[in-house]
């Protein structure tokens, strides 16, 4: 207890909506006229469950989306609303925009954090976009508009969080990294701040693309310029199947059917977030030697082949199981690890997407693994988090014809008021773990123990079944001494909350 290493942002706990397949349209918006419960067009169901995981922070309108929008399309009366061709396919409605996406947040808690469009509008439209969210009421022509159509708002948003394009190395632009820096420094020069001072985030690497990093960072250094919020890390955790071709979707596993193997290199492909974080720290320290700049991860998650989508409209939707929401566990758990680095996380995505906390179809709502992980988790945002030592031997397992080994335990804990909280996650397929846990610098008095696990590593929640994968009761267990043993089950994410 001794050992504090920082507040754990409660942002690292953000989500991510884009207008991709059934994420917006059908996931969240179902309109005023739905038969399906809603808030102002907001399903109703999704606004309950998001409060319980104090949301936090909530990324939109993407995503590479972000980079095809024209905000415009999307505030007014909606009748009057152009439909566009969406980056993902099909025409886009614009029944939901801004002021929509404002409501939902303010209907779950959330701040918003907005991705402007680098690739394919000039600056002058997002400082406009800016003046359109934060301006006072009355005081410009665009914060008039705020103030019509079905949504409207007198009062400003009060937007503090802006990315400046996304994956700009890819979908975004394909700019090189010298490029992507002119970019980023002309879009943040002079943005309206009526009050607010904006917090830019800039378009970080995939996973652990030192060169992305090093070529942004050596070129701003040149202008000394780290005066701005985070650099925003994506991380996505996919297995390749046996046999894979280097077809993108076919050399991806499946969600649903996976082996042994198959599940342990999912678990140590989400385990490198941790070194992800460590390396790209590192290396924007040898430029930001103060570290002004911290880490936004504003994309992670599992991402599988296609095959388990709710229908052919719900693109990159797939199934959730158990796995997942170890992954969860374990993404969580490293950010814990690291208060003074990362600052912003958001799982992608919220609904109807790839390692979604929930499914929807229509009137069909069902929340995933990871939603319950999120849950377990809330009591970390905003605490002192606290330096951990797992110490378990570690455990073989076969990959691709020879063996590796894995870590039996880990976890992260942190403390507000007297109560310490301790996540901890099993990746033994098969094997339990008995540990015992104590908190130096401290005796445990009592304990609440929560866990998230399965018979079956396979387990998920569908509609039919929602809960194949809930958390069992919450029990109380003895400590003994000054300690407490416990015996975590195999294949498990617990929360274990400790009086001291
Ligand atoms: O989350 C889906 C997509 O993955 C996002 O639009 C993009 O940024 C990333 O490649």
């Amino acid at each position: 207890m001794d050992e504090k290493l920082g507040t754990i942002s409660p942002d690292v706990y953000g989500h991510f909506v884009e207008h991709l397949g059934g994420v917006v349209y059908d996931g969240i918006w179902v309109g005023e006229n739905s038969r399906v419960p809603n808030v102002g067009g907001v399903r109703r169901a999704i606004i309950d469950h998001l409060k319980r995981v104090k949301p936090s922070v909530i990324r939109y309108p993407g995503g590479c989306f972000a980079d095809s929008y024209d905000w415009r399309d999307g505030v007014g009366p909606r009748a009057r609303r152009p439909r566009r061709p969406n980056f993902w396919g099909g025409t886009e409605s614009n029944q939901f925009g801004t002021n929509e996406f404002m409501r939902f947040c303010q209907l779950t808690g959330a701040q918003p954090y907005m991705a402007a469009n680098l690739r394919g509008l000039p600056a002058q439209t997002f400082y406009e976009w800016v003046d359109y969210c934060n301006a006072p009421a009355g005081a410009t022509t665009l914060a008039d508009l705020r103030a019509t159509g079905e949504a409207a708002s007198r009062e400003p948003f009060g937007v503090r969080f802006w990315g400046v394009g996304n994956e700009s190395w890819g979908c975004g632009g394909n700019f090189t990294p010298e490029e992507y820096t002119m970019e980023f420094r002309r879009f943040t020069a002079s943005v309206p701040g009526h009050g607010i001072n904006p917090l830019f985030i800039a378009a970080g690497p995939g996973s652990g693309d030192t060169n992305w990093t090093r070529g942004f960072f050596s070129k701003m250094a040149e202008k000394k310029h780290f005066g701005f919020y985070g650099w925003g890390l994506h991380h996505y955790s996919w297995n390749l199947s046996r046999g894979a071709t280097d077809d993108w979707d076919k050399g991806k596993g499946d969600a649903l059917k996976f082996d042994t193997e198959e599940w342990y290199e999912m678990l140590r492909q989400a385990d490198q977030m941790d070194r992800h974080v460590k390396e790209t720290w590192a290396l924007m320290g040898e430029y930001d030697r103060e570290h002004r700049v911290k880490l936004v991860v504003d994309e992670w998650g599992a991402w599988y082949r296609p095959g388990t989508e709710l229908g052919k409209r719900y693109i990159l939707t797939q199934a959730q199981t158990l796995r997942d929401g170890l992954v969860s566990g374990i993404t969580l758990d490293t950010f814990n690890r690291h208060p003074d680095k990362v600052l912003m996380g958001n799982v992608a995505q919220l609904v109807n997407c790839l390692h979604s906390l929930f499914l929807a179809a229509e009137d069909k709502f069902v929340a995933t693994p990871n939603f319950h992980v999120f849950e377990m988790y809330a009591p970390h945002q905003g605490a002192q988090s606290l330096r951990t030592i797992f110490e378990a031997p570690e455990f073989t397992h076969p990959r691709a014809g020879k063996t590796a080994t894995f870590w039996a335990l880990n976890g992260s804990a942190s403390l507000a008021g007297g109560t310490v909280t301790l996540t901890v996650v099993n990746p033994h397929a098969t094997e339990p773990r008995e540990a015992a846990v104590s908190v130096r610098g401290a005796s445990v008095k009592s304990a609440r123990v929560k866990v998230l696990t399965a018979a079956d590593i396979h387990a998920q929640n569908t509609f039919e079944n929602p809960r194949g994968v809930v958390p069992r009761d919450e029990v109380e267990v003895a400590p003994r001494g000054a300690s407490l043993l416990f015996r975590f089950p195999p294949a498990s994410v617990t929360r274990l909350q400790l009086s001291v």
